[in-house]
């Protein structure tokens, strides 16, 4: 039997703006299995960040279920939450979000501490952590003298601190040219070989999208699945075409041209 990790059922987010309600997800519905790589895909604008934020709690959703590991998260109280949080759930941001005064093996001993760990203990898990990613050396350095590669290692560091489940990816590979990316996307699918860790992640790039066992795009709100039957059988070259007719179809919708740079 398939474990299911994460499950969202007909979830609804709408923004108020002044100028009205702004529908953002129109009933997204999907699973997460454990050990599992899920790549979403969509333009600028689709939801994906959105999305993201409501499966890791920095949003509400409006109507829906969101189950994770079975429990239901709108159930909780925001107490219940934070330490079902630091349980189950990491993320990596695309804008890294590094605490700039901290430096990298302090950005990483954060939530460990918050988790309620000794400083000797996080000082020990964390030095662990930034080994893995290939960081010792840059541990003392602040967030500002660090590449953006380095960065994203120190934030994928910090992600998975407290060994969450489920690790939430907002276009990690965003800020980073290709090979930092391949290099950080090798580590990401490491942590799911070595510690059956299940990643959602939201990218742009087909080709990071390629390296996922599935993958949804999301369009008008809502996602619609890929078949990809088995992970050695997709190819990049009809992940870009996939790719490029939810944009064509965007841009008819929307009747503007679309700035993304294509590849
Ligand atoms: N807090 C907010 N208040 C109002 N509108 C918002 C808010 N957050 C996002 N939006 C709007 O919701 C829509 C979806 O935004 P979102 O950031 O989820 O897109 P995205 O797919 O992550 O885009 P990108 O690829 O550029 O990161 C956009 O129209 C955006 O302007
Ligand atoms: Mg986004």
């Amino acid at each position: 039997m398939v474990d299911i990790v994460l499950e969202c059922k007909d979830v609804f987010k709408q923004y108020e703006l002044r100028s009205g309600p702004l529908e953002v997800l129109k009933g997204v519905t999907f699973k997460l299995n454990k050990g599992e790589m899920l790549a979403i895909i969509g333009i600028s604008g689709s939801g994906k960040t959105t999305l993201l934020n409501l499966l890791y709690g920095i949003d509400t959703l409006n109507t829906g279920e969101i189950k994770i590991d079975g429990q239901e998260i709108s159930q909780m109280t925001k107490e219940e939450f934070r330490i079902f949080r630091q349980g189950h759930l990491g993320i990596i941001f695309q804008e890294f979000y590094l605490i700039p005064s901290m430096t990298a093996i302090e950005n990483v001993m954060a939530p460990l501490i918050i988790a309620g760990k000794s400083e000797e203990l996080a000082l020990t898990v964390a030095y662990q952590l930034l080994e893995r990613v290939e960081m010792i050396e840059m541990a003392n350095k602040l967030p500002h003298q660090l590449s953006n590669g380095q960065k994203q290692r120190v934030t994928i560091a910090r992600a998975i601190a407290n060994k969450p489940k489920i690790l939430i990816c907002d276009e990690p590979t965003r800020a980073l040219d290709t090979g930092l990316g391949d290099e950080i996307m090798d580590l990401i699918e490491e942590l799911i070989t070595r510690e059956g860790i299940s990643v959602i992640m939201s990218t742009h790039d087909p080709e990071m999208a390629a390296r996922a066992d599935r993958v949804l795009i999301i369009r008008g709100g809502q996602l619609v699945e890929e078949k990809i039957k088995d992970k050695k059988s997709f190819d990049f070259q009809s992940a870009k075409e996939v790719y490029q007719k939810s944009v064509d179809a965007d841009e008819q919708t929307s009747g503007k041209k679309s700035t993304k740079k294509q590849t």
